[in-house]
Parts: C-alpha cells; sequence; structure tokens
C-alpha cells in the first residue's frame, strides 16, 4: 500500500471552462499557490476490484462513479506513455480528509493530486511531476497545480495541440518554490452552506457566457505572464492587480453563463470593499480572491500579517483559517 499527502492550492489567475470537459483539457492557462494545509492522505493497493472509500464521508455514488472514471482515464494515458507503464487493472483507494466541508476550500485539489501521487508511487517507475500533472488533472483541473509546491501553472502546450484532443495537452509546471515567496493566506468564510452548483457542472457551461471569449483572451495575451512575472519578481502591487482583476472577471462570467452561478454573496462584496479602503489607507500588501464560493482568501506579505488577521478576527460569524505557501504533494513513509 502507498499514501500519499497532497493539500489545496488557491488560484490566482482562475482555471474556468474547458476545450474537452470529457478530459478536463483547460480552455485557458492558470496560476495558484499550493497551501501548507490543510491536508489529506489518499492511500491505493492492488486489488481485484475497483473500490473507494472514505474515512469522514460517506461517499454517494456520484463521488464513486468519478474516481473510477478517473482511474480508467489514468489507465489510458499511461498505456500510450509507454506500453511498460500499465497501471493496474483494478485498485483499492483509502481517503483520509483533513479538510473541514465546506469552507470553500476545494478539496478536490488535494484528493486527486494525492491519488495521482500514489498511483504513480504504487508504480514506482519514474514519472515526471508533469506526467503525475496530467493525471491528477483528469479528476480535477485544479489538483494539477497542488502536484507542485510553492507557485504553479496549468497551461496549454501549443506544440502539442496539433491534436487539440490529447490527454496531455494541458500539463502543471512549478513557476517558484515555497521558499521563494512566503505568502500568507488568511481565509474568511461567511457561509459554511454546502455549494448547490459544482465547479464540474459549472465549467461545462462556461461558454454559455457572452463574456467567456473575451476571458480567454484577455488570459493569453496578458493576465497568466503578468501573473507569472509578478511573482517570479516578487512584485505583489502587480500581482494584486492581475490576481483581482481576474478573480472578478471569473465571477462576472460565471453569473452570465446559462443557467448563471452567483457563488458570491453580500458579506463577500463587503469585505473585499473594506479591504480595497484599508489597502489603500494603510498601504498593505493585501490582495483579495474568491474560488466557486462566498469564501475569501486574502493574500499577504509577512508585513501585512498581524493586521489582515486582525481585520479576519473582528469579521462576526466568520470561520477563519490560515495557511502559507506549502510544499506539494508527497509519498508518506
Ligand atoms: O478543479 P475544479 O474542477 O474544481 O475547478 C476549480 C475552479 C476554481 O476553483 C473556481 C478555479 C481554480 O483555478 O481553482
Amino acid at each position: 500500500m502507498i499514501t500519499a499527502r497532497s493539500t489545496p492550492n488557491i488560484a490566482l489567475i482562475k482555471y474556468w471552462g474547458n476545450r474537452n470537459d470529457d478530459l478536463r483539457l483547460c480552455a485557458a492557462g492558470s496560476t495558484s499557490m499550493t497551501l501548507d494545509g490543510p491536508y489529506v492522505d489518499v492511500s491505493v493497493e492492488c486489488a481485484d476490484t475497483f473500490s473507494v472509500s472514505s474515512h469522514n464521508k460517506k461517499l454517494g455514488e456520484k463521488d464513486i462513479a468519478r474516481f473510477s472514471k478517473t482511474y480508467e482515464l489514468i489507465k489510458t494515458y499511461l498505456t500510450a506513455q509507454s506500453s511498460q507503464l500499465r497501471a493496474q487493472s483494478s485498485l483499492s483507494i483509502s481517503i483520509d480528509s483533513h479538510i473541514p466541508p465546506s469552507i470553500g476550500l476545494a478539496s478536490s485539489a488535494a484528493v486527486f493530486s494525492a491519488l495521482a501521487k500514489a498511483i504513480a508511487g504504487l508504480l514506482d517507475t519514474g514519472l515526471t511531476d508533469e506526467q503525475i500533472s496530467v493525471m491528477a488533472r483528469l479528476g480535477s483541473g485544479s489538483a494539477a497545480r497542488s502536484i507542485f509546491g510553492g507557485f504553479a501553472a496549468l497551461t496549454n502546450h501549443e506544440s502539442r495541440i496539433a491534436n487539440n484532443e490529447l490527454i496531455d495537452t494541458s500539463t502543471a509546471y512549478q513557476i517558484a518554490t515555497s521558499e521563494h515567496w512566503p505568502l500568507h493566506d488568511i481565509i474568511i468564510v461567511p457561509s459554511m452552506d454546502e455549494k448547490k452548483v459544482g465547479s464540474t457542472e459549472g465549467h461545462a457551461a462556461a461558454w454559455s457566457s457572452p463574456h467567456f471569449r473575451d476571458r480567454l483572451s484577455a488570459i493569453e495575451h496578458h493576465r497568466l505572464q503578468d501573473c507569472i512575472d509578478a511573482i517570479r519578481e516578487k512584485d505583489f502591487e502587480k500581482l494584486q492587480q492581475v490576481a483581482e482583476e481576474d478573480c472578478l472577471d471569473m465571477h462576472r462570467c460565471m453569473s452570465t453563463q446559462t443557467p448563471p452561478l452567483n457563488y458570491l454573496n453580500a458579506e463577500t462584496h463587503r469585505i473585499t470593499g473594506e479591504i480595497e479602503e484599508i489597502r489603500k489607507s494603510e498601504h498593505l500588501p493585501v490582495l483579495y480572491t474568491m474560488d466557486a464560493g462566498p469564501t475569501v482568501h486574502l493574500f499577504c506579505e509577512e508585513s501585512a500579517r498581524m493586521r489582515v488577521l486582525e481585520y479576519a478576527k473582528a469579521q462576526k460569524g466568520c470561520a477563519i483559517f490560515e495557511a502559507r505557501a506549502g510544499k506539494g504533494s508527497r509519498i508518506l513513509g
């Protein structure tokens, strides 16, 4: 049995919409910071029949079907890589998640990156992290980025894109390590309600937003590169501008697709408005970003941490979590 541990990542340029929903081939590039917690452990071992269980959650039919489909796609991918890389015909998967449910932290990114890492460990054939990122992406697009510590990007390969539907035309890579820029993520959770529409369904309707094509073009022409440059140069102001622009743009696309997805609530808007004011009046290096839920992530440099924490703790009725840049997926033991 092999166990891998992984953590969520928070996108700075958001992944929204696919070229191919079945294979989770992203429509545009994205970037993120991998967190140092909370974590998920996923154990795998060879078995006669496919099974998946979770220590902390009763898995429904839909969840099991997602794992089973992911494993079938991983086998197809591995076989295409090399005839030596045939995965076991069946697998037993066991999940031990330490991510509190419904806090707006994408547990799927942690779960599927840990699953891919554990399968790679079981095969023990020296798969590269890029190959493991493809395996993770087949379960959840954003999971590809959690393979890496620090800052990562998930991008399309123009050179491989001649066949647009190939399984490895979207892969992740590391932009910089966690030591390069030890940012903090102070997380304010205004609502613990389970989200009604998950991102898999949301991605599939992304193209119906009248703003989606403009979004793809902005990411391709400047946002992705600006974000990567900001991370490499540790230019917080540049990161803040591009990350907030992209976050608001994704939520505009979400809320104008059919059916519309309105993940943000009045509390989210109040908090982001107040953060804009505090940033301006106190010259604080802090930025906000939100994924598929009302949870606000406040990224900041060390010099702003105490002030941002003080602000977060003053928010009545909100749960608060704190994380830093983490190390990415790893095999335990
Ligand atoms: O990987 P998924 O299918 O859970 O999609 C993630 C979507 C966002 O969290 C909204 C954005 C992102 O890049 O993580």
